[in-house]
């Protein structure tokens, strides 16, 4: 298999289909015999599910894009500790919904904050424990939106799903760009296609990337 780190990460706007994906990449790699372990950001251990009930609350929106960083930012060092490195440490699989390219997306591109901040942020929390493959599905926010809006089954939005649409066709902006940059980690999915005919996309960067035999 390709020496690439077994973390692999979703990424995209509000409803794009990320967690579905994920499930349904661990039961690809489970019914080849792998170990893996899904987990989500923010969140992921107790300490930052704790802190992703503050964040998504929208208690700390009052005090900008630098404070709520600081809080992804905890939340993904405990992540990080206690959950996906002790699992890529047992030679298991990581699929993660969400991870640093949110907070350059969100809080870099749409909360304004100071690209050297991001960049200092990023080397002290994560340090070289990149991905080894990132994907972004891509889809109109306006059917992410109500893809997330049906999902949620009446329940009030979220700090970030009640922002105007502008905001959400920024996003899916940010998140292209931040994909150009770099097309050795990250594959733009056309999160519009069928959850089926995604996860056989998926899975074929999978297996070629990795070196798995399909
Ligand atoms: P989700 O689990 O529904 O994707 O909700 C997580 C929300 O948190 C989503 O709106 C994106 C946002 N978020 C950030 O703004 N920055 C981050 O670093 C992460 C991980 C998530």
């Amino acid at each position: 298999m390709a020496n690439l780190r077994k973390f692999i990460t979703f990424e995209g706007g509000e409803g794009t289909g990320k967690s579905t994906q994920s499930e349904l990449l661990a039961g690809r790699l489970r019914a080849y015999g792998y170990e893996v372990v899904t987990t989500r950001e923010p969140g992921g251990s107790p300490t930052a599910e704790y802190l992703r009930d503050i964040i998504l609350s929208g208690k700390a929106k009052q005090f900008g894009a630098f404070a709520e960083t600081t809080l992804f930012s905890a939340a993904r060092i405990d992540h990080l500790r206690e959950t996906i490195e002790p699992a890529l440490k047992r030679d298991s699989w990581v699929i993660c919904d969400r991870f640093l390219d949110s907070t350059r997306a969100y809080q870099g591109a749409l909360g304004n904050l100071d690209p050297r901040v991001l960049k200092a942020l990023e080397r002290v929390v994560i340090g070289d424990m990149m991905p080894g493959l990132t994907f972004v599905l891509d889809l109109p926010p306006e059917e992410g939106l109500r893809r997330a809006q049906t999902r949620a089954r009446g329940a009030a939005p979220d700090r970030f799903e009640s922002e105007e649409i502008d905001y959400h066709k920024a996003l899916r902006k940010a998140f292209l760009d931040i994909a150009s940059k770099e097309p050795d980690r990250i594959a733009v999915i056309d999160g519009e296609a069928t959850a089926d005919r995604i996860a056989d996309q998926v899975w074929s960067e999978v297996t070629r990337r990795f070196g798995i035999d399909a």
